[in-house]
């Protein structure tokens, strides 16, 4: 889990990607888990990965639909706008957390037709469902060959814990929550696999740079498996964490020059000089920048700034 970034005074401070405000910690998230629920939008290390990182995916996935499951409310919108209006939401619980949902359907059920589907984001939902083996195949059903699938999920090392018969104390106990079917382990690739995914995991802290994962509060080592459709072409790890990794620098630094937009400090007076270069004008964002407190914490981050790259 990563703390929010410590200010000089020692006290904390954290810029939320999801939903762009700065504050100065990050609340309990479920069962207590400290620092993890931005204060504003409700997101959590997870969804704040996903904004940071969600164009670079769809860049990856290629243009198409994008099958949004269970939608979180921090992401839809912002998942809507990287799917450039080719975006539907299904959940079978409409009702369930105020979910926008454009169809009604299961996921061991999907609506849409062989390949249709460039990228699916499938976010905390599998362990869910009694009936995860045939939800995976559905998914790669739907996938078009050169496709991505985004899976999340509660994950700890061992044999996954798995039992029908639980009751929902039991379920609480052992899986975490009461309407959490099982706790996936180590053979959750398998899974994967024997359904016709073919799975890379990804964790924060490969792609995205410490001072980023500070600032936004993001887990370090929280796992994304990526899958393919079996037989699709090898997903290229290295150029993809790469774009998510600059991708990801750059749009918190556009949130840092929001936040400077939305609260801006009182202008030196102007020396009348030569008219403003790109790389004038970047130097000074950078200098503006610099004298907040999250660009004191982000130094790194503003670096291509400061002789105007
Ligand atoms: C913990 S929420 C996940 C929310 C969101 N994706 C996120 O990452 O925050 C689980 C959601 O999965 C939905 N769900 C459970 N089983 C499902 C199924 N078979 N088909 C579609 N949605 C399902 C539930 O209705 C609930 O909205
Ligand atoms: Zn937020």
């Amino acid at each position: 889990m990563s703390a929010p970034a410590a200010r000089p005074d020692g006290s904390k401070v954290v810029l939320c990607p999801a939903c762009g405000t700065v504050s100065k910690d990050l609340g309990p998230g479920p069962g207590g888990r400290p620092s993890a629920l931005c204060r504003h939008c409700g997101s959590l290390e997870r969804h704040r990965f996903l904004a940071l990182a969600a164009a670079a995916f769809r860049a990856a996935a290629g243009p198409g639909l994008l099958l949004d499951v269970a939608p979180s409310r921090q992401l839809s919108s912002l998942l809507r706008t990287v799917a450039n209006g080719a975006y539907v939401a299904i959940d079978f619980d409409p009702a369930a957390d105020g979910r926008l949902v454009d169809v009604q359907a299961s996921l061991t059920d999907i609506p849409l037709p062989d390949r249709s589907v460039a990228m699916i984001v499938c976010s905390h939902v599998l362990e869910h469902v009694p009936d995860d083996r045939r939800a995976m195949h559905e998914m790669a059903r739907v996938l078009v060959p050169d496709g991505l699938l985004l899976v999340l999920i509660p994950w700890r090392a061992g044999p996954t814990d798995e039992d029908p018969s639980a009751t929902e104390s039991e379920r609480l106990r052992r899986f975490g929550q009461a309407d959490h079917v099982r706790y996936y382990g180590d053979d959750f690739e398998d899974r994967l696999r024997d359904a016709g995914l073919e799975p890379t995991v990804m964790q924060p802290h490969q792609v995205i740079a410490p001072d980023v994962l500070e600032v936004t509060g993001i887990a370090p080592d929280e796992k994304l498996w990526l899958c393919r459709r079996s037989g699709s072409q090898i997903l290229d790890m290295g150029t993809l964490a790469e774009t998510v990794g600059r991708q990801a620098t750059s749009q918190l630094v556009e949130a840092l020059r929001q936040v400077v937009a939305r609260e801006p400090e009182p202008e030196p007076p102007r020396e009348p000089g030569p008219a403003p270069t790109p790389e004038s004008t970047a130097h000074s964002m950078y200098r503006r920048l610099r004298r907040t407190r999250l660009g004191r914490q982000s130094a790194a981050l503003l670096r291509p700034l400061r002789r105007g790259r």
